[in-house]
């Protein structure tokens, strides 16, 4: 035999050993060493290059080395990491999976904040209906039968004595018909208003109103009260002023303005007042005996105040890019 006829026997002997390729580490290994190994086939191929004519010398080696090649790419080829769970590599550099961390909605921030607000100086939360009738939405609370908000165009009607609740106020019946006084609520919740939609209006938000009946309740400790509360939201020293208003169910009545230094400007936040005795007379308690005050406020509009929100619409339209600068 030849130089290149040995060469191609031993390549043919290679082709038959490792087909099937094995799989099995062992003998992997096994194939590996017969061939590559130190003292393997080629290894001794090599060795035999001394006994070859000079002048074949250099193709033989160079052919050999061909071989060498194609044996080990074979191995290459055939060992994939999948296979072979000893060289699989966990790359621990590499980035990791990204997650979005889910956050509260401003206007639940804002609710929440108003909460502990209140509760924190000794309020409890009530909830009520959001269906209710014209007593508890009105009647009771002092609006003369022609009163304006009743009609169709404010108050969206179930039927005729049925509304959906134009303000949280009819909670304030629904307490003071089923407790005894002492009370000192705040009443989350949705209302409802049969209102064109705008930038600063919409045909539901939400209102926390606030009822405190006690003896001796007076108009200087219910400016007490919302004066911390407008200190605690909106930062201490912040401006506030009473401005005489009318509501049926309070007297006197007054609305809660605060001064925005950026705007310039007063600022309406709420509703408020000193409980009127018509309201209490008909839910049954004794006006001689107990007094109180009530206020209501927007919770959309605080909150609009509070983080610089121009259009009430972008609260209830859940778009990632406005809800993420939260
Ligand atoms: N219910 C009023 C409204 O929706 C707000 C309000 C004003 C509530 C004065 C009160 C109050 O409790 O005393 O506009």
């Amino acid at each position: 035999m030849n130089h290149k006829e040995i060469i191609e026997s031993v390549r043919k002997e290679f082709q038959a050993d490792s087909d099937p390729f094995p799989t099995t580490t062992q003998e992997i290994d096994a194939l590996r060493n017969k061939y590559l190994g130190r003292k393997g086939v080629v290894a001794n191929l090599f060795g035999k290059l001394s006994q070859v004519e000079l002048e074949l010398r250099p193709e033989f080696g160079k052919l050999l080395n061909i071989l060498k090649n194609d044996i080990s790419s074979s191995f290459e080829s055939q060992v994939s990491p999948s296979k072979d769970q000893s060289i699989s590599i966990k790359d621990y550099s590499l980035p990791g999976w990204e997650f979005n961390s889910g956050r509260q909605h401003p206007l639940q921030a804002t609710l929440n904040e108003i909460k502990s607000i209140f509760t924190g100086i000794g309020f409890s939360v009530a909830y009520g209906p959001e269906i209710d009738d014209d007593f508890h939405n009105f009647g009771a609370l002092n609006f003369p039968p022609e009163h304006p908000a009743r009609d169709m165009q404010d108050t969206f009607f179930i039927e005729s004595d049925i509304v959906m609740r134009t303000h949280t106020s009819n909670v304030q019946v629904h307490l003071m018909e089923e407790e005894e006084p002492p009370l000192r609520y705040i009443v989350p919740g949705r209302v409802y208003r049969n209102e064109s939609i705008s930038f600063k209006s919409y045909c539901l938000f939400h209102q926390v109103e606030g009822l405190y009946v006690d003896k001796n309740v007076s108009f200087a400790d219910h400016k007490g009260m919302l004066e911390f509360f407008v200190n605690q939201m909106f930062g201490p020293k912040t401006k506030m002023r009473f401005r005489p208003s009318f509501f049926p169910f309070t007297e006197p009545s007054a609305e809660v303005d605060i001064w925005s230094e950026k705007r310039g400007q007063w600022l309406e936040i709420m509703g408020s007042g000193m409980v009127d005795p018509e309201v209490f007379k008909s839910v049954e308690i004794d006006p001689d005996i107990w007094s109180g005050y009530a206020f209501g406020m927007g919770v959309e509009r605080i909150c609009m105040l509070k983080y610089e929100i121009d259009d009430i619409r972008l609260l209830y339209q859940g778009d990632l890019r406005f809800l993420e600068q939260f």
